[in-house]
């Protein structure tokens, strides 16, 4: 089969298209045909070997592939040949041919795309996370989430909306306003302005009648946190998702104490290996709110395998739209 392989870390320029022997499952796990998988953020880190969980190598990257099951290894009886499904499997999307434990498989709903759900995996479970089991967030509060226009971004604009909460989006970009908006944003704010720390706060305060978010999400750090923790709002909650913009943050513990508020970490890997349970209940939330209309779909931009230096490039220099996704068996 073919498949980007990481023999030593470095950057997208460095990825290479190999052929390597088929994968052979072993009890309790089965090879997946890959459809789809999206490139994600964490992409870059994994292959630059700056991520905080790296495997040993060689291995292939490629995050939460979605796929048709093509063979089975012995014991697995929730799975059979031909099934569609998205995984939860850490890393080997970037192949033909994913080797995947049959319980980190879900049966996808018939009219989710393979495309659709790569798109989804890896972006809406962490947006989920982060807004009910971090955020607590419930219907009527007012959600501020940052890097709106990202994969995790928009995710949790769509999420935070059918479950009727307000939305604002803050982009850095502001010709991604109607992105964010056609997403379900209901208000947004420029992340741009000069004086961000203060500008923040306002734009938000404006917005919610000078009480702030009650939740926030932050997937980019540096001065975006610094100025966002400014910005919530009485007993609010600030969950703080990645550091896409550069610095990790401090956090001013007297912000806490002054309004009574909390910063929370969220790093979604840990859910799927520690509560398999909430992370099912996730995927199953997440197929019933799109079964239901009320997930829309991200824009996406497909690539062939051997295009995975473009679709990470995208990602890394900020010139794609939405979700860049590979589809390692299309036809060339
Ligand atoms: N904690 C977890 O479990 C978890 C899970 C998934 C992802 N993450 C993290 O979440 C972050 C976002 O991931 P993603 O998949 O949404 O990435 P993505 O699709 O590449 O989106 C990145 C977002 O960050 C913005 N951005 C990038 N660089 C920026 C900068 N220098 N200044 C301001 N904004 C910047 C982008 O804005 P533009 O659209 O304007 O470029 C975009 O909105 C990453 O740090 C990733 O590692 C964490």
């Amino acid at each position: 089969m073919k498949a980007v392989v990481i023999r030593s870390f470095g950057s997208v320029e460095d990825l290479v298209v190999e052929d390597i022997a088929d994968p052979v499952p072993a009890a309790g796990e089965v090879v997946i045909d890959v459809q789809a998988t999206a490139a994600n953020f964490v992409d870059l880190l994994v292959i630059s070997g700056k991520y905080q969980f790296l495997p040993e190598r060689p291995f292939v990257p490629g995050k939460l592939p979605t796929g048709v099951v093509s063979a089975l290894g012995d014991g697995v009886d929730n799975l059979k040949v031909g099934d569609r499904v998205l995984t939860l499997a850490e890393h080997g999307g970037y192949a033909q041919k994913a080797l995947v434990a049959a319980s980190q498989c879900f049966r996808l709903p018939d009219g989710l795309p393979f495309v659709d759900a790569a798109g989804m995996a890896l972006a809406y479970d962490t947006a989920w996370f982060a807004l009910h089991e971090r955020g607590r967030a419930v219907a009527g509060e007012t959600v501020l989430v940052l890097g709106a226009s990202g994969g995790v971004g928009l995710a949790a604009i769509q999420l935070a909306k059918a479950y009727g909460m307000h939305v604002i989006a803050g982009i850095s970009d502001p010709g991604k306003a109607d992105l964010v908006k056609e997403a379900g944003a209901h208000d947004c704010i420029d992340l741009s302005v000069p004086d961000l720390r203060n500008g923040l706060r306002e734009q938000v305060y404006a917005l919610t009648d000078g009480k702030g978010a009650d939740v926030v999400l932050d997937p980019l750090g540096d001065k975006y946190f610094d100025a966002a923790i400014r910005a919530v709002a009485w007993c609010g909650r600030l969950v703080v998702i990645g550091f896409a913009a550069g610095k990790i943050p401090s956090v001013k513990v007297n912000y806490l104490l002054v309004k009574n508020i909390e910063v929370s970490g969220l790093q979604v890997s840990d859910y799927r290996k520690r509560t398999p349970g909430k992370m099912a209940h996730c995927m199953e939330e997440i197929f019933r709110l799109h079964s239901e209309g009320k997930l829309g779909s991200l824009p996406v931009t497909t690539y062939p395998l051997r295009k995975v230096k473009e679709a990470l490039a995208a990602l890394r220099d900020r010139t794609g739209k939405g979700r860049q996704v590979l589809l390692p068996n299309a036809p060339e």
